[in-house]
């Protein structure tokens, strides 16, 4: 949520920031800025709307100078105008700052400063910082680097709430200094240059080098060095890091989008999730990175996942796996609820963070606050330089490579593999027979090539999106593992092609629900064939008898619900427990073709981020 980025070096500043900034596009996209020591002073260019915007004023009329800092906003505090983008200055206009987070006190500091002369420009809690890093700095005794620095810090001790930021000032030329509480921050090593970003993505041409700043670390960057304090004073031996992945990221192949390539990666990503893991001796799954021995794991009792959005709706999958696999009772948590709530957690509970990124605000709180209170917690991340990965006891990465698209898609079917297989080490910890164990290895190895056929129907489901692409609201029923599912199918509709959507429990149409179909209203049924087929049948009869129109997902070899069905998405059959994976796909591909025949920005939907680092 919001990206920046910082350069310092030989080079012109503008257009590295420029191409930097636009990798991190999918953290927000609102508005846009940079502001550039020009030799003389500080020279600001902003923006409302994509970075396309600020890069055509840019190019009108350039910004030269070798030092700068920019940003890509997610409005919190203020419409996404030209005046509320960043950079803000200070009172004295030599300084300027660009911010990631949220001021929570903002309104009592501007107040304060009002009283004492201060005008403000925007409506954001930004240019408060801006302004109180300046007062520190023109009443500083400090000298050198330490001036800037010691400004910042002075100043950052008066906010409460969120910061990832970076500072310039005229009178300190060749200087950088980056600060963060809560929201992150990278720095990237170049070769007589340096850089600072929100995450390792916008530095993927430019450096493979990396150190990620620590909470509540400052930065001072120059061209040919920087230093890291803590609170506790300089960091020394700092690690540089090397990091892979990255530019493939910027690059959507033969595909129209982001999504739909992320879409088709998912026979490889899934495959990442499980290589390695399997081990079909023990008819079991190998975690190493759990970072807890076999009698550590059998002595859990009860396991909470937190997570939001799609995360938690793997989780919901997983709570599903887990209980049939290993049979202890599983509670999922929105991240968000758990972290203020009082909820009762009994002794033995293990934790699980779900969160793609990494840096979901809410998650991150969840976990810190389970840590405090005493309980392990583990990650299931892509992100591997993430905060949440680095402050969870152990876990298991993704490995789905990264996901530009700001709906989740192929990290949704990594995660819900990676539940498989916790569900099935903690089962063959316990009673799961050996037998059952290597039927779900032999099924999942064969899902990538089951997903390949899933994505084989896309040119069908683009033609049927027509047909459905102008309702005003679609309903998602499904039961058992597939009513997370049926949560999920309904969110990237939402997401992508705004049209409203609900996810419910098939049985709790006669509740409540019912009252809404017409022949307006498609209903998606996911309706492969378990154990509750039949029941599902049933509801799909009472929808039919209010004639509403039917999108089943169903096995490719039901003949049955072709005479049921208005329309239906053909999946492969598997493993039970492994359906829902295939399940989602025609759902994904569903949403993302509705979504470009309405002519929606599917990876960049309105009002979303992709990195929500705000609460
Ligand atoms: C949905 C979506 C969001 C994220 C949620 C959590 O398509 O992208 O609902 O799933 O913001 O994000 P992570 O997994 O990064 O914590």
């Amino acid at each position: 949520m919001c990206g920046i980025v910082a350069y310092v070096g030989p080079r012109d500043a503008q257009p590295i920031l420029l191409d930097a900034l636009s990798r991190l596009e999918y953290r927000g996209y609102d508005s846009a800025g940079l502001a550039i020591l020009n030799g003389k002073g500080i020279e600001v260019r902003k923006k409302s709307g994509r970075i396309q915007e600020l890069a055509k004023i840019c190019l009108a009329e350039p910004v030269k100078g070798r030092l700068g800092i920019s940003h890509t906003r997610w409005a919190t505090h203020g419409a996404a105008t030209d005046k509320n983008a960043h950079p803000h200055l200070d009172a004295s206009g030599r300084l300027a700052l660009v911010h990631n987070g949220v001021i929570e006190n903002y309104l009592e500091l501007k107040t304060k400063l009002m009283e004492t002369g201060h005008i403000f420009l925007s409506e954001t809690d930004t240019e408060i910082l801006a302004h109180l890093v300046g007062e520190a700095f023109s009443s500083s005794r400090e000298k050198g680097d330490a001036r800037l620095v010691e400004a910042v810090r002075s100043a950052v001790q008066q906010i409460q709430g969120t910061l990832g930021i970076a500072v310039i000032h005229a009178d300190m030329p060749g200087l950088i200094v980056g600060a963060r509480r809560g929201s992150p921050l990278v720095i990237g090593v170049g070769e007589g240059e340096n850089f600072l970003a929100s995450d390792t993505q916008a530095l993927a041409p430019y450096t493979n080098r990396v150190v990620i700043l620590q909470d509540k670390e400052i930065v001072s960057l120059r061209a040919d060095r920087f230093d890291v304090a803590s609170p506790l004073g300089i960091r020394e031996n700092v690690k540089v890091e090397e990091i892979e992945d990255g530019v493939a990221a910027s690059d959507k192949g033969v595909h129209q989008h982001f999504m739909l390539k992320e879409i088709f990666e998912q026979p490889s990503a899934i495959q990442n999730a499980f290589r390695g893991r399997l081990d079909a001796d023990g008819a079991t799954a190998k975690l190493g990175g759990l970072n807890m021995s076999p009698q550590e794991l059998r002595q859990i009792d009860r396991i909470c996942v937190l997570g939001c959005g799609t995360a938690l709706h793997a989780g919901m999958v997983g709570k599903y796996l887990i209980e049939t696999l290993a049979k202890i009772p599983v509670e999922t948590q929105h991240s968000s609820e758990f972290r203020y709530g009082d909820s009762p957690v009994s002794g033995r509970t293990l934790f699980f963070a779900v969160s793609q990124s990494g840096e979901t605000a809410d998650t991150l709180g969840a976990l810190r606050e389970a840590r405090r209170r005493g309980f392990t917690v583990l990650g299931i991340c892509n992100n591997v330089a993430s905060t949440i990965a680095r402050e969870s006891d152990g876990g298991v990465y993704m490995h789905a490579g990264p996901e530009i698209g700001v709906a989740a898609t192929k990290s949704f079917t990594s995660q819900l593999v990676i539940f498989t297989l916790i569900g099935l080490l903690l089962g063959r910890l316990r009673f799961l027979s050996a037998a059952h164990g290597r039927e779900l290895l032999q099924a999942m190895e064969n899902l990538p090539a089951q997903i390949t056929q899933c994505l084989a129907y896309s040119d069908a489901i683009r033609e049927i999106a027509q047909r459905y692409a102008h309702a005003s609201s679609m309903l998602f029923l499904g039961r058992l593992a597939n009513f997370p599912i049926a949560l999920e199918g309904a969110l990237k509709v939402k997401e992508i092609t705004y049209i409203h959507a609900e996810g419910y429990p098939s049985a709790e149409l006669k509740h409540g629900v019912i009252a809404l179909i017409d022949k307006e209203t498609p209903t998606v049924l996911l309706a492969t064939q378990d154990g509750v087929y039949d029941k599902n049948l049933g509801n799909l009869q009472e929808i039919k008898a209010r004639s509403g129109p039917i999108i089943a997902v169903a096995h490719d070899d039901d003949k049955k619900i072709c005479t049921l069905a208005d329309t239906v998405l053909k999946v492969p059959r598997t493993h039970e427990l492994l359906q829902p994976i295939l399940n989602i796909v025609p759902l994904q591909l569903l949403a993302y073709h509705i979504g470009v025949a309405l002519g929606r920005d599917v990876d960049k939907p309105r009002n979303l981020a992709k990195s929500v680092t705000v609460e």
